[in-house]
């Protein structure tokens, strides 16, 4: 993807504000941290880039990158709703994602990884700046490998790309003006309703629904079957000592025996 992937990507797109500002650099460390110095800018403004040197993921881990490979990209969006509405946003993330790939089988694990055979495919670091009862601006940074030919030992097992899955290799704005049209719809309806007419659809795409779970905090390990998700995006694991509810922020949640 070279500089006219921005122009590529303008003739493509068929959204209304999502990504109707573009800003694509060869390299950057992170176009999380482009959005967040570029945060005058206006809301749907996508910042695109061809390889991070400083790459982000969930729970402080990092994202690795091969030039031109992936799609790095950050979303920079101002809605009026409060700080703890955000965690949902990054379920509509993962979800446009998924829809994006449908034609390849892909799933959600919650909360918002996007997962192809049982392997990780796309990943979503959403950061915010707020006030006590007011966002500033949210920077839904997503990742999405499309023709990673491999990836390293400690990844082998756990990530995939639409490459590796299908033998074909893809053109990137392609994929990214679909998961800009499915974001932008599913924004929109979350702006207007919350969660309410998004959750069904969801779920029904979400891996972890009925499945025997492992919840990984920093100082604890929960364990459960995965029996709801409800109308704030919370987690519901059946435990031996009853329900308990658990939301995105500093959780991995697990298969019993690996991954998924
Ligand atoms: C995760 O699953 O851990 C989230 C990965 C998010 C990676 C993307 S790549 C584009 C954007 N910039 C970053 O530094 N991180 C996100």
């Amino acid at each position: 993807m070279n500089n006219s992937i921005s122009k590529i990507l303008e003739r493509k797109l068929k959204t209304n504000e999502i990504g109707q500002n573009i800003i694509f650099y060869d390299i950057t460390d992170s176009t999380n941290n482009e959005a967040k110095r570029h945060s005058n800018l206006k809301s749907g403004t996508l910042i695109i880039a061809d390889d991070q040197t400083d790459g982000k993921g969930r729970l402080g881990r990092v994202w690795k990158s091969n030039s031109g490979d992936e799609i790095l990209m950050s979303l920079l969006l101002k809605p009026s709703v409060s700080p703890d509405e955000v965690s949902k946003i990054t379920l509509i993330a993962g979800l446009s994602v998924c829809k994006a790939l449908r034609n390849f089988g892909a799933k959600i694990k919650w909360p918002n990884d996007v997962i192809i055979n049982s392997k990780k495919v796309a990943g979503v670091l959403t950061e915010m700046s707020a006030e006590l009862n007011k966002i500033n601006y949210i920077v839904c940074g997503i990742g999405i490998n499309i023709n990673t030919t491999e990836f390293e030992e400690e990844l082998f097992n756990k990530a995939t790309s639409l490459y590796l899955t299908s033998g074909k290799k893809y053109d990137r704005s392609d994929i990214l003006e679909k998961v800009l049209y499915e974001f932008e719809s599913l924004y929109f309806e979350f702006l207007e309703n919350g969660l309410n007419n998004i959750l069904s659809e969801y779920k029904a795409n979400c891996i972890n629904l009925g499945a025997i779970a492992k919840a990984v905090f920093k100082d604890k390990t929960i364990i459960g079957k995965v029996v709801d998700i409800n109308t704030d995006g919370e987690l519901i694991l059946e435990t031996d000592n009853g329900k308990i509810t658990i939301s995105s922020g500093e959780v991995s949640v697990r298969g019993i025996l690996g991954y998924v």
